[in-house]
Formats: C-alpha cells, sequence, structure tokens
C-alpha cells in the first residue's frame, strides 16, 4: 500500500468545458460544496466545440479526462452539454473507476411543468446531434411539443464579451422571437455558456416563460455522489484555473465573471493528432 497517496476524498474535482461557460456550474459547486477543492479546465485552444463533430469533441473529451485522471481527480464533472452530448456514455465505459456528472437537457421538469405544451430549448448545433438530446426528449417529453433552437455563434460572443455583454438583446432575440411566437412558456438553457446570461434571456421572454438553468441540480448531484461515495472532502476550497488556449485571456474573463482575481496555468492534454485546428 502506498501511505504517500492523499485518500480519495481530498483529491479535486476536476471539472471542464471549452471555455468559461462550465464556471456556472464551478460557481453553483463552490456555493453548494465550499470544502471541495476544484481544478478547472478550458479549453480554449479548441473552443468552441458547438459547430464541430460529435467526434471530435469526443477527442478532447477523452484527452482532458486522462489528463485529469493523471493528476489525480475523484471525479469528473463534464460542465458542457456540447461535450456531455458527444461523449458521457462512451467516457463511462473507458474509464468505470472514476464517477462522472454530466449535463442533460433539463427538459423534464419543464415538459412536466408546462401548460401551454409548449417548451423551448436552446442548445449548441452538436448537442441537438447527440442521441442523448433525443432520448431525454423521447424519455421526457411525449406529450409536449419541445422547440429546438441553435444559437451559433452565441458562445463565443459570451467568452469575448463576459460580464456586460452589451448588445446580447440584439443577437438574441432572432432566436428567442419564433420560440415566444410559437407559445412557449418553459425554455431551458442547454448550454452551460447559456446559463451565464440567465437574467438577460429571461429579461427577454418576459415573466411569462420560466428560464430553466440546470447548474444548481448539477451540483447537487455532485454532492449526492460524492456522498454515497463517501468522499465529500473534510478540508478544502480551493480552485486550479487551466487553459489550453492563452491562459491570461482565459482568466482574464474567469476572474470578470466570478468577480474574484484569476491566475490560470497552461495545460496541454494529449488530444488526437489532427484534432485540433478548426478547419481540419
Ligand atoms: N459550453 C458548451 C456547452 O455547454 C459549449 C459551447 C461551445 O464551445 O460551443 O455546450
Amino acid at each position: 500500500m502506498n501511505h504517500q497517496s492523499p485518500p480519495l476524498a481530498s483529491l479535486p474535482i476536476g471539472v471542464f468545458d471549452s471555455g468559461v461557460g462550465g464556471l456556472s456550474i464551478l460557481r453553483e459547486i463552490r456555493r453548494q460544496l465550499p470544502r471541495e477543492d476544484l481544478v478547472y479546465l478550458a479549453d480554449t485552444h479548441n473552443l468552441p466545440y458547438g459547430p464541430r463533430s460529435l467526434a471530435e469533441v469526443f477527442g478532447f473529451s477523452r484527452a482532458i479526462t486522462g489528463f485529469f485522471l493523471e493528476l489525480p481527480v475523484k471525479m469528473v464533472v463534464v460542465a458542457c452539454n456540447t461535450a456531455s452530448a458527444a461523449s458521457l456514455k462512451q467516457l463511462r465505459l473507458l474509464f468505470p473507476a472514476i464517477p462522472f456528472v454530466g449535463m442533460e437537457p433539463a427538459v423534464k421538469p419543464a415538459a412536466h411543468d408546462s401548460q401551454t405544451g409548449k417548451v423551448g430549448v436552446l442548445a449548441t448545433a452538436a448537442t441537438f446531434q447527440g442521441e442523448l438530446y433525443e432520448s431525454v426528449v423521447e424519455r421526457f417529453a411525449r406529450e409536449v411539443k419541445v422547440i429546438q433552437q441553435p444559437c451559433p455563434g452565441l458562445a463565443d460572443f459570451i467568452e469575448a464579451n463576459a460580464p456586460a455583454y452589451p448588445g446580447i438583446e440584439q443577437i438574441l432575440h432572432p432566436w428567442l422571437a419564433p420560440l415566444l411566437a410559437a407559445g412557449i412558456d418553459h425554455l431551458v438553457l442547454a448550454c452551460t455558456h447559456y446559463s451565464l446570461v440567465k437574467e438577460e434571456i429571461q429579461r427577454l421572454v418576459g415573466p411569462g416563460v420560466k428560464v430553466i438553468d440546470p447548474s444548481p441540480a448539477i451540483a447537487r448531484r455532485v454532492g449526492q455522489v460524492l456522498a454515497e461515495r463517501g468522499e465529500l472532502a473534510p478540508a478544502g476550497g480551493k480552485t486550479l484555473f487551466l487553459a489550453t488556449g492563452a491562459p491570461a485571456a482565459f482568466a482574464a474573463a474567469a476572474g470578470a465573471i466570478l468577480g474574484e482575481k484569476v491566475l490560470a496555468q497552461s495545460a496541454a492534454p494529449a488530444f488526437p493528432p489532427g484534432s485540433l485546428d478548426k478547419s481540419s
């Protein structure tokens, strides 16, 4: 037995996204589980994930998980709907020893509570292509009309304009207007970047539409899984920030979103060869 290795409970939780979007999840985990140490990895070199193929995003997720396991971490939170759609199922099969918590579009509560029988979902194009989305709609939303709305370029805009997002109303309007015209009464945010602009979205859709942000539920799930495994941290609360692209640019955006001074380091997971260029 190796007496040098720290007990599992004291290890950090690895959290990743393509960029700042997963900070919406990180923020909630910190709020609910303040004793946990966290490692947040922003794959800004490969941002955005949304327009890429699911196979490509799976390659990134697998490499980041491998990188996390080397650190090591006690759990991986896939704080990205696109990466969850592309890889959650396969990651659980590939790495059975480590627990994963991922994003699933929160169509279930929306469908359950809808009075108009119409709910909207905002996500990246890739998320809508995944079988995870299809199965969620199939399992939980047979009785309602689910209207899917991709928002190309929105994650990049959020990344570049945090935390004030000037002009976001004009960007969101063409996507939200048809959903409102169709009569939705629930709007599911199924991209972690979009949770960062929840208030702006709520303002635009008005009080008659409930905007569903899954971040608190995801953080609760993290706590439940750790508690079940007896792996809740006894003490801690530090966050290490890593970025695969320029660390200073990520640190500036993350600091503005979290309202604290963020220092980020460079990280280089072993990404599959040939997958790093957006045009490839
Ligand atoms: N934050 C991500 C998601 O939840 C991905 C955004 C992007 O990189 O396109 O889907």
